[in-house]
């Protein structure tokens, strides 16, 4: 198996790889952030976590697995593994591009973004291998479309990718700590440090958010917020929920898990967003319930033999899918004033 990665089908859940304007990039003012840029350089440069991904640990699976098991932890695993790599590829390009445009400063912070991302996917890699799979990851970027974003976009949705990311790593964390009977695996042992990567890096973006004010400011702040507070929630809730296997296999409520990991993001997007959604009530969440029952409804009907009345179900699915996103999407936000500094 060298050019495809198994478990990894193509559909809007499946990690994409990206790039962005690199000359607007290039003209990022970090005279607004200088003190705080050379705080989270020198931190990078630390290297806090230069030892933790020993390259010689084992990591193979400490229990047996069934099929559907095994089915769930190793599409995890390439799930994963695809999207830190995802995040090596843009980091890696951004510091390339910023070095030929003269930006050394900015060219060396994302070498050493790029530098973790390796870390992460080379790890995720590894206990690939002690599965029996082999991703080339090289090929992979190759045969991958590329979707460019605006910058605007890479630092909005990167920002909470990155924040999503510790979220996820900790929670998980926490929970196997609690329940170690379900840590079946010598690689969660790692989480808690590799959370603390993902964390800078989402530092990191907050910082480059605030170098451009203009992106937090006024109707565009609150689109922006909106939009990509929506659609990472929306992509997590429905990965999760249709993945929810692995979580279960960890001892853990699926939606339970996504309602957690979305209400501390949201919580933590405070401080870099001017407004974030209102998450105390259910209503954001019983949407996200409904979205996932006609999201499954949606993929078992096209699993039915072609006729009119599939094609009306199906039509009729969709357009309450579509009212649903609607209306989460336009759900109430709050301001985030006191959390911007
Ligand atoms: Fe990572
Ligand atoms: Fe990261």
């Amino acid at each position: 198996m060298t050019s495809t990665a198994p478990h990894l089908r193509e559909d809007l859940l499946t990690p994409r790889f990206y790039t962005t304007e690199i000359e607007k990039a290039a003209k990022t003012d970090l005279r607004v952030q200088g003190a705080v840029f050379e705080a989270m350089l020198n931190e990078m440069e630390a290297d806090y976590n230069r030892h933790h991904f020993d390259r010689k640990v084992p990591l193979d699976r400490l229990r047996g697995l069934n099929c559907e098991e095994k089915d769930a932890y190793e599409s995890y695993l390439v799930r994963s593994c695809v999207s830190e790599f995802s995040g090596f590829l843009l980091f890696k390009e951004l510091s390339r591009q910023l070095q030929k445009a003269g930006r050394l400063d900015l060219s060396r912070l994302f070498n050493l973004m790029a530098r973790d991302e390796a870390r992460h996917a080379g790890f995720l890699n590894r206990a690939l291998v002690a599965e029996g799979i082999e991703i080339d990851l090289p090929a992979l970027s190759v045969k991958r479309p590329v979707t460019w974003f605006p910058l605007s976009w890479v630092l909005y949705s990167v920002y909470l990718s990155e924040k999503i990311g510790y979220w996820r790593y900790i929670l998980i964390d926490r929970h196997l700590k609690a329940h170690p009977e379900n840590a079946f695996a010598p690689l969660f042992d790692f989480f808690e440090p590799w959370c603390q990567d993902e964390n800078r890096h989402g530092d990191i973006f907050n910082m480059l958010l605030r170098c451009w004010p203009g992106l937090r400011q006024g109707l565009r702040g609150r689109l922006l917020s909106r939009i990509f507070l929506w659609s990472v929630f929306l992509t997590h809730s429905l990965t999760v929920c249709e993945r929810g296997n692995f979580y279960k296999l960890l001892g853990m409520d699926p939606s339970g898990f996504d309602e957690e990991v979305m209400r501390n993001t949201n919580r933590t997007a405070r401080r870099a967003f001017p407004v974030v959604f209102d998450l105390e009530g259910r209503a954001y969440f019983e949407l996200r319930d409904q979205l996932v029952e006609v999201f499954r409804a949606i993929k078992s009907s096209a699993e039915e033999p072609a006729s009119p009345a599939r094609l009306l179900k199906s039509l009729g699915l969709k357009a309450r899918f579509a009212g649903l996103l609607l209306r989460q999407f336009s759900q109430p936000m709050v301001p985030s004033s006191g959390a911007i500094a």
